[in-house]
């Protein structure tokens, strides 16, 4: 086969090598633009993992690699003066140029024909004379853009500006994360030994921080001296040094994430960052480019056509590709948003920093590093209060809101039962109810109660506004408070545009096939085209409507519920006030965000003086539309969440969408959990997460990394009424409290699970 390979960087050479490793009489020619040792960049980093995957494919080169490699286990964090060290993380890094020098001596050995000095304008030419084309072109590939309309790239250009610098200073004991305030914002660094000399020094900031430096303005030079002067006392007076000579200006660029919604074109194949980008944070560009290359090669070996080759690599490469770039997203959005998190004190914040990608979990860092990941939970259960048993994690924490103390941060998320009759709940709520009490959660919750009958959402939905109901949940609180260590918090609610339809798994929000009652809302805004156009408010249905909480509120506190939650999320009553998206309003209640959280906030206001002193409130929200360019944003939910905090609501129950059939949501684990973040991390306010939350996992890394203060789980506990008291079983606590009856069982789990526990290791 006769092959061009347009671009020498890691992509386009490996490839090569594959090439004619799998067969030698391939006539392959690669073309570069830059001189054999000419590049820009220092160090890269790759994992041992990599290197051997590297190995089955090319032994020489991997064994030539290896040899340069440099390894360091231990990550240093310097935050407000303080330097805090992690181990156990094991990476390894060789010089970008050292690399391409290896791969290059590999190529020519094995008969590949390298062309530098040679520019590449245009891929059809190569496209015409050549049976196969690489387009390893890296991020800017003209290839790309020559068939910008068949490969559809997206690329998302992000906030930081970034320079990628060397220093001879030694940073070999630990890849380094410094962070400096200037008198022009943060500048924060990424620092890692590649060779015995030479260490990378990659310099990051906010736009505006760069702005305000001026550094657009200075020259490469003076770009330097300012970094050098910024980061001197971590210099010990070796200069930052730069090899960008190609780049134009002062070599600071803006991350570029791109993305493909195809790979290839006829005989052509986009490879490495040509084909899509891993933020640098991550570090893991170069080995997405090199198994790429490995395989293609693989594929166009092993399929009959080029076109069934390409079909396969496309597939298989496609989910790492995206698996990485989702890691890296949320890696790189974690420094965009850095400033937000540099007042947590240093121990959170370094927690918060290794777990910024969602890739190392609680119980990974444990196997990292068990003494560090151990004095950071003795740290986060002293601060909230426990000075006995240290040692637990991050979830069996206790919580306390004005006189209300959970003992774990635990939360059974209200779920809608629908099996209320005429809004009483029955005997299945009271053993659904008391079943998640024995469970373990340090706080339950029940569905979201009715203040009235035509604010249920169901005919099955319970409601707080006759007097059977009262007794009925009473009969439950007394036997939480009797039986369990539980503490139950009552959530209400009106249904506004969503009333009037269909049980939960019937055909959601859908209304009734007969027996439907009048709707109301903030406007005349129906659900769907199928359901009823709800009456927008007057004046006295707003004060009628408030009563009725204030009234259901007064029902809560007589059955003894120990907290208490609005609802005001998911397109129901409140929700239809707070969101543009449904809330047309041209009166006080309506416009802008102060007006439409005016009749949220006088139900609470209503709802705050009748509701004993001691005993705390929360709203639930939903702190994003998912509606783009419209509704609400996660910037706004922070001014929800202010206006909340400054009415006196005690924490925010950070829910999202529900609002708008047009939201267009991004599912995942933990999928809402960065708008708790970013709630709680900008106004300081109490924040419960929920959404995709199912592993004792995610839980503590919610917490320990402060993203949220309590952890709801819906659906696990669905599943599982004991998810609380399994995951203490998986993770080795033994402090948990189980019901006397079931203590046999507990023993035989305990001795199971202990079984289980291999080497050490928590399972
Ligand atoms: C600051 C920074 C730090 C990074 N750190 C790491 C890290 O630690 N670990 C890691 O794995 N990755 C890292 N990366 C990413 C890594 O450098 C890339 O992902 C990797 O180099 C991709 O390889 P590639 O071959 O696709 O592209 P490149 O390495 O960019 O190679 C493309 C080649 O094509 C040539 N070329 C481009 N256009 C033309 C043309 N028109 N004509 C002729 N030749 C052309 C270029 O000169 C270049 O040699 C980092 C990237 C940056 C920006
Ligand atoms: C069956 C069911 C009923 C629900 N009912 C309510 C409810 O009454 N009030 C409420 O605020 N959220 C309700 N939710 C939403 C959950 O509280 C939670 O926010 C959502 O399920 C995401 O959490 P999860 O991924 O842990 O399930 C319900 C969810 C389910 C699955």
């Amino acid at each position: 086969m006769k092959v061009a390979v347009l671009g020498a960087g890691p992509a386009g050479l490996y490839f090569a090598i594959s090439m004619k490793r799998r067969n030698p009489a391939h006539q392959i020619t690669v073309v570069e633009r830059n001189k054999p040792d000419d590049t820009f960049g220092w160090g890269v980093v790759l994992s041992a993992e990599t290197l051997d995957n590297l190995a089955a494919n090319d032994a020489v080169s991997a064994a030539w690699i290896r040899d340069y490699f440099a390894y360091w286990d231990d990550i240093a964090v310097f935050h407000k003066g303080v330097r805090t060290v992690s181990t156990g993380h094991g990476f390894c890094g060789i010089g970008r140029k050292r690399l391409l020098l290896l791969l290059q001596r590999r190529a020519r050995d094995l008969g590949i024909d390298l062309l530098f000095e040679t520019e590449i304008d245009d891929p059809r030419p190569y496209m015409q004379s050549h049976d196969l084309v690489i387009a390893a072109d890296g991020l800017n590939s003209r290839s790309r853009a020559a068939f910008a309309e068949v490969f559809k790239p997206d690329i998302d250009v992000r906030k930081c500006k970034f320079v990628w610098l060397g220093t001879r200073q030694k940073f070999d004991d630990a890849f380094t994360f410094i962070f400096e305030e200037t008198e022009h914002g943060w500048v924060w660094a990424h620092a890692y030994q590649f060779e015995p000399e030479t260490a990378t020094f990659i310099v990051e900031c906010s736009e505006e921080t760069w702005a305000a430096w001026g550094f657009g303005e200075m020259s490469r030079e003076e770009s330097i001296a300012t970094c050098e002067r910024i980061f001197a006392k971590h210099l010990g007076g070796q200069p930052l040094m730069s090899n960008a000579s190609h780049l134009r200006g002062s070599a600071w660029i803006n991350f570029p994430r791109v993305l493909c919604e195809r790979w290839s074109h006829k005989n052509l194949a986009l490879m490495g960052d040509a084909a899509a980008s891993a933020h640098f944070s991550i570090g893991s560009g170069t080995k997405l480019a090199l198994e790429s290359a490995v395989a293609l090669a693989d594929y166009l070996h092993s399929e009959p056509t080029l076109a069934a080759a390409f079909e396969k690599y496309e597939s298989a490469r496609r989910t790492e590709v995206l698996r990485l770039q989702s890691a890296a997203r949320n890696s790189l959005e974690w420094f965009e948003e850095v400033e937000r998190y540099l007042d947590l004190d240093p121990v959170q914040f370094n927690y918060a920093l290794l777990t910024r990608s969602q890739r190392i979990s609680h119980e990974n860092l444990r196997l990292r590093d068990p003494e560090w990941l151990g004095d950071a939970e003795a740290w986060f259960q002293r601060r909230a209060g426990n000075s006995e048993n240290v040692h637990r994690t991050p979830m069996f924490a206790p919580f306390a809101l004005r006189d209300l103390k959970l003992k774990n941060r635990v939360v059974v998320s209200p779920m809608a039962q629908y099996k209320a009759v005429d809004g009483c709940p029955t005997d299945w709520h009271f053993a659904h109810y008391a079943e998640r009490a024995k469970g373990g959660a340090g706080l339950i919750y029940i569905e979201m109660t009715c203040v009235s009958p035509e604010g249920r959402i169901t005919p099955g939905c319970t409601g707080f506004y006759a007097p059977e109901h009262e007794k009925a949940w009473k009969r439950l609180v007394d036997f939480v408070h009797g039986e369990t260590e539980a503490k139950i918090c009552a959530q209400i609610g009106h249904s506004g545009p969503k009333g009037s339809t269909q049980l939960g798994w019937q055909q959601m929000d859908a209304p009734l096939p007969d027996g439907n009652w009048p709707v109301m809302a903030a406007s005349e805004v129906p659900w769907s085209p199928n359901n009823q156009v709800p009456k927008a408010m007057d004046r006295a249905d707003l004060k009628k409507v408030r009563d009725q909480f204030v009234a259901s509120a007064e029902m809560a506190a007589r059955c003894g519920f120990d907290m208490l939650e609005i609802h005001a999320a998911h397109g129901y009553l409140l929700s239809s006030f707070i969101t543009p998206l449904t809330n047309k309003r041209t009166d006080q209640y309506g416009g802008s965000l102060a007006n439409r959280m005016r009749y949220p906030l006088e139900v609470f206001e209503a709802v705050r003086l009748v509701w004993p002193a001691e005993k705390p409130i929360s709203m639930r929200i939903s702190a994003t539309d998912w509606v783009e360019g419209e509704g609400i944003t996660p910037a706004e939910a922070v001014e929800i969440a202010r206006l909340l905090q400054a009415a006196g609501v005690d924490i925010c129950d950070v829910s999202a969408g529900q609002t708008s059939l047009r939201a267009r949501p991004v599912y995942g684990r933990m999928f809402q959990t960065p708008l708790s973040d970013r709630i709680r991390n900008e106004t300081g306010m109490a924040t419960m997460a929920v959404g995709n939350i199912y592993e004792p996992d995610h839980v503590n890394s919610i917490l320990l990394a402060g993203r949220a203060d309590l952890v709801c789980l819906a659906r696990p506990h669905l599943a599982d009424p004991y998810w609380t008291l399994h995951a203490a079983a998986t993770l080795g606590d033994r402090d948990v409290q189980w019901p006397n009856p079931y203590l046999p069982g507990r023993d035989q789990l305990y001795r199971l699970s202990e079984r289980t526990v291999t080497q050490g290791m928590r399972v």
